[in-house]
């Protein structure tokens, strides 16, 4: 079946099938979901044909109604994608906090919310600066790289795995397993399919994380690793699994997300030779353009929730058990909340997007960590390479959940310090 944004009845149009996804997030689909039928009924996964369909939510009002609410729309009851076991089995999802509904879910997390608060976060900001700086050093003399793999990789791997406590020379063995897990819907990425990931690869980050359980039941350290091993839960630790998958979580999330968003913003800055050139003579303004990109290139495209009850958003008639998908991609470009939303401006003021959640209980533990992140990234980038080009066609993983460029050519033109 065809998603032609144009032709398509819109009663037939299946957002997350993958045809759409082959050149990013596809927009106009989405703007003409918004102005025709914001939430809408898929009645199958192209894709998966043994998954439900879904309703898309697709407004900026309504994903917000949808986030807060989670007593009519758990995180838990069905997992957190639109594909409920096609990817990661059910069961694993709901062992991670971002798959649970409270009360469990907020003792969790809280116990890593003091340590990703911005206070706390910006303690590591030097450390974060030198380990960007050593990145983009190892580039002298090369003259064209591909910035995912060159830099965005290499930099956030460093940085959540010193937050794990996991030694430089495992990160690309780390990135390497969750990219598998996050990307493997794209066939050029993954062409074993997507049961690779239940078959191989979350094996075999059971069977790595469990010497590191291991070794921090033996010897506790101050990472949080140990965080997750020593955790208690009304008097109870962890089991095994929810530790591997509490690591996975932030391993996967510290990994993807962060480096999406500086890929797709540096794209934008390198095509816009005006927002450009206002981050050249103000470097004060990088922290606008990371909202800017964090708005129109979410690194997740969305979230799921599945209805606990029967209930109606906006006129649609929900049923007990159906998936809600909140399409963050779609929020974000709302025109009744941003002007132009298709253009790239980093005076944009306000900024209120939902890149990280629309303000409900699963809003995003690592806001400050991810800010600090693209701003060193972007701040440095610009002051080494400010005449970086784009030097071929960028490539996205194609995907309905990750937002993300898998390849960004540059040519990266004189060195400027
Ligand atoms: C550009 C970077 C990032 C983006 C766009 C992003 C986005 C999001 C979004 C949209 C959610 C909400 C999920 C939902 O609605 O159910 C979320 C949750 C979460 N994020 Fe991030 N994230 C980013 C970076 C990070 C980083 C660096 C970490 C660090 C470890 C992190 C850790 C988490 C965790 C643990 C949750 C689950 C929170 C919960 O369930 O209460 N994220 N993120």
């Amino acid at each position: 079946m065809s998603t032609e944004p144009e032709t398509t009845p819109i009663t037939e149009i299946l957002a997350f099938s993958k045809d759409s996804w082959e050149d990013g997030p596809p927009n106009e689909l989405f703007a003409r979901m918004r102005s025709e039928c914001p939430v809408h009924w898929s009645p199958e996964m192209l894709d998966f044909p043994e998954e439900a369909g879904y309703w898309s939510v697709t407004t900026y009002d309504d994903i917000h109604s949808v986030s807060r609410d989670w007593e009519t729309y758990s995180s838990e009851i069905g997992g957190i994608t639109a594909i409920t076991d096609g990817v990661l089995p059910l069961e694993l999802s709901q062992a991670m906090f971002i798959g649970m509904d409270p009360p469990k879910h907020d003792r969790l997390k809280a116990l890593f919310q003091g340590g990703f608060t911005p206070k706390r976060i910006a303690e590591h900001g030097e450390e974060i600066r030198e380990i960007t700086r050593n990145v983009l050093g190892r580039l002298d003399g090369v003259e064209e790289c591909d910035l995912v793999d060159a830099v965005a990789q290499s930099v956030v791997s460093r940085v959540i795995c010193r937050f794990m406590g996991l030694p430089p020379e495992d990160d690309q063995m780390w990135a390497e397993l969750m990219n598998s897990v996050m990307t493997a819907g794209d066939d050029a990425i993954n062409p074993e399919g997507p049961q690779i990931v239940q078959e191989k690869i979350i094996p075999e980050i059971f069977q790595r994380c469990q010497a590191l359980i291991e070794d921090r039941r033996a010897n506790p350290t101050d990472d949080l690793t140990s965080v997750l091993v020593h955790a208690e839960i009304d008097g109870e630790k962890l089991e095994d699994h929810e530790i591997v998958m509490g690591f996975f979580l932030l391993m996967a999330a510290g990994n993807d997300s962060t480096k999406a968003t500086y890929c797709s913003a540096m794209r934008a800055i390198l095509e816009n030779p005006e927002q450009r050139q206002l981050l050249l003579d103000d470097p004060d303004l990088v922290p606008m353009a990371v909202e800017e990109a964090l708005r129109m290139f979410p690194a997740f495209a969305h979230f799921r929730r599945t209805a606990t009850k029967d209930t109606v958003l906006n006129g649609a008639e929900i049923k007990k058990g159906d998936k809600v998908v909140m399409w963050y991609v779609s929020s974000n470009r709302d025109a009744t909340m941003f002007e132009d939303p298709d253009t790239f401006d980093l005076r944009r003021e306000p900024n209120d997007h939902q890149a990280f959640g629309a303000g409900g209980r699963h809003y995003c533990l690592g806001t400050a960590l991810a800010r600090l992140e693209l701003k060193t990234l972007i701040e440095e980038s610009l002051r080494y390479y400010p005449e970086m080009e784009i030097a071929g066609e960028p490539k996205y993983v194609v995907s309905g959940f990750v937002n993300q460029l898998h390849t960004l050519p540059v040519r990266l033109g004189p060195k400027a310090i």
